[in-house]
């Protein structure tokens, strides 16, 4: 399948127009996608990958690990892009689609939970970008926003209902998480007696750290780590309810807020994505071990599978790993909002 090559001449493609530079594909993908349509097999087609972008002729002013960040007047145009990382690593291999999945499962969230807390989401409707963006509206399309800039709040606001991953390790190791003492006995996956707030520090690179809410409230004042804790708990509880609806746990998630310069707290960034959450599906939860994930279950099991050291040089996926990986974002996607990918 042509997935993955289609995807690595994207940065090397010299001299093409900046949106097919970004598709890296052109007329390739054209005839993919055209021949996936007569053979009616839209859905299990993978159009090559997005994995970096250029828009008006120019490099993103920043780039994230899965977002292109470009400066747009007083606002910013994040593009998720289709890459993915594991273990801190952006792999060599994209996932079709997956920036779509961010994005417009993003924007579900920011409309449903704006009751809860204002979002810096200006629009993610390409007609009603700035004229300067017109010529990449084929890249920008489903898998970008515009939005308030702001003054990132160097805490992660992480809410665990569920204890997995950083949360188990730390309990193993400490009977606690983040300083907040839990009962003994509890197995990895458990159901916690109520949900926790448990903050980590924004690592320049690697790991996030852990951190205790007195130590969050030391990084940026006691009040305002007060008030993101209370609306970090009310938005995990309303993502835990509807995602409960589906048929779906929603084990924790990670939230960032920014600041405006008259201090007020927007939500930005992600919201309740599989990147920045875990989701577990219903039928198969069985606390006492790992649970299978929504989505990079086939990644991890597949780095797991070749030994990789999580070190450089990052490995690529095979074509049924992107291919199945790909599957398990549109469906989360799906079933989560109850909507088609556009
Ligand atoms: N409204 C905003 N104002 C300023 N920065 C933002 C805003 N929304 C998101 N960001 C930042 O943009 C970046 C998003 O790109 P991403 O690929 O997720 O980066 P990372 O590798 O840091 O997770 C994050 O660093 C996030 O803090
Ligand atoms: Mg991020």
């Amino acid at each position: 399948m042509a997935v993955r090559k289609v995807g690595h001449n994207i940065s090397g493609s010299r001299g093409a127009t900046p949106a097919s530079l970004a598709y890296g594909c052109g007329v390739g993908a054209v005839r993919l996608r055209w021949a996936a349509l007569r053979q009616g097999s839209l859905l299990s087609l993978s159009a090559a990958p997005l994995l970096e972008t250029r828009v008006n002729g120019a490099a993103p002013d920043r780039r994230g690990k899965v977002r292109d960040i470009y400066e747009v007047d007083d606002a910013l145009l994040m593009i998720a892009t289709d890459r993915i990382s594991a273990f801190d690593y952006v792999l060599g291999s994209g996932i079709p689609d997956k920036g779509k999945v961010l994005t417009q499962l993003s924007a579900f969230w920011f409309e449903r939970t704006r009751r809860i807390v204002a979002n810096h989401v200006i629009t993610t409707d390409v007609h009603d970008y700035p004229a300067s963006l017109r010529r990449d509206v084929d890249i920008l399309r489903g898998r970008s926003m515009l939005v308030t800039r702001t003054e990132p709040i160097p805490v992660e606001c992480v809410a665990r209902g569920y204890l997995s991953g950083s949360g188990w390790k730390e309990y193993v190791a400490t009977g606690a998480v983040c300083g907040i003492a839990l009962p003994e006995g509890l197995r990895e996956s458990d159901r916690l007696p109520q949900p926790l707030f448990t903050p980590a520090t924004k690592a320049q690179s690697g790991h996030d750290i852990n951190i205790s809410e007195d130590e969050a409230g030391r990084i940026v004042g006691a009040g305002l780590i007060a008030e993101l804790k209370a609306l970090t708990l009310d938005l995990y509880a309303f993502g835990v309810a509807h995602a409960e609806s589906r048929g779906i746990i929603l084990a924790d998630t990670k939230f960032e807020f920014g600041r405006l310069p008259d201090g007020r707290v927007l939500l930005i960034d992600e919201v309740m994505t599989p990147d920045s959450s875990r989701y577990w599906p219903r039928d198969r939860y069985e606390p006492g071990g790992p649970q299978p994930s929504f989505d990079k279950q086939f990644v991890r099991d597949y780095l797991e599978q070749i030994r990789w050291n999580k070190q450089p040089p990052v490995p690529s996926l095979p074509d049924d790993v992107v291919r199945r990986t790909r599957e398990k974002y549109v469906e989360a996607y799906q079933r989560l909002t109850d909507r088609e990918l556009q």
